[in-house]
């Protein structure tokens, strides 16, 4: 079979980009399924509004006990989470799908979980293991996605590369408190 050619004609590209225009971002062709890589990026939405709220608490109690370098690190993940959280949100709606914002069944939706712990040495290590599961399942989500839709692709691989620099970042403060 002959190779389609890498550029369409322009006027097939000019006709095609006049169907379906309440379509947006999402044109004839998105090679990737939308409403699929809509309900994981919810998923995924989901997963990093645990991690804000656990982050935060993490954060208020580690204040509370004078521990102020971890504390920091906990505020700036948490706000680099929600970060996440916006871009995610956005790009679902890009793809012309509702970011669920509900609070019902947002930790069943979550990959990580909420623990909320007061022991410092315990609160990194459930940090840790929370971004060890978004790394897995974005991991997951990127070769889901692999040349079907590049953007949410890039996205999620920026997204990644943070979530490995945060556990990177607990664990260098597990080794700090000598755990
Ligand atoms: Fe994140
Ligand atoms: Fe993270």
């Amino acid at each position: 079979m002959a190779k389609t050619p890498f550029l369409t004609d322009i006027k097939t590209l000019r006709a095609r980009a006049r169907q379906h225009i309440e379509e947006g971002a999402v044109t004839p062709t998105y090679g990737g399924n939308a409403e699929a890589a809509i309900k994981i990026l919810n998923d995924a939405l989901a997963t990093e509004i645990v991690c804000v709220l656990r982050y935060k608490m993490h954060y208020f109690v580690a204040k509370g006990i004078n521990s102020g370098p971890v504390a920091d690190e906990f505020l700036e993940h948490a706000n680099e989470e929600q970060a996440h959280a916006d871009r995610i949100a956005q790009r679902i709606v890009q793809l012309g799908g509702d970011p669920n914002l509900s609070p019902d069944g947002l930790l069943s939706r979550s990959h990580t979980e909420y623990v909320a712990t007061t022991d410092l040495a315990q609160m990194i290590k459930e940090n840790l293991v929370a971004e060890r599961i978004a790394i897995d399942s974005y991991r997951d989500m990127i070769n889901y996605l692999g040349n079907d839709d590049p953007t949410t692709r890039r996205m999620m691989e920026g997204i990644l590369a943070m979530e490995e620099e945060h556990a990177d970042d607990l664990v260098s403060l597990l080794q700090e408190l000598g755990k």
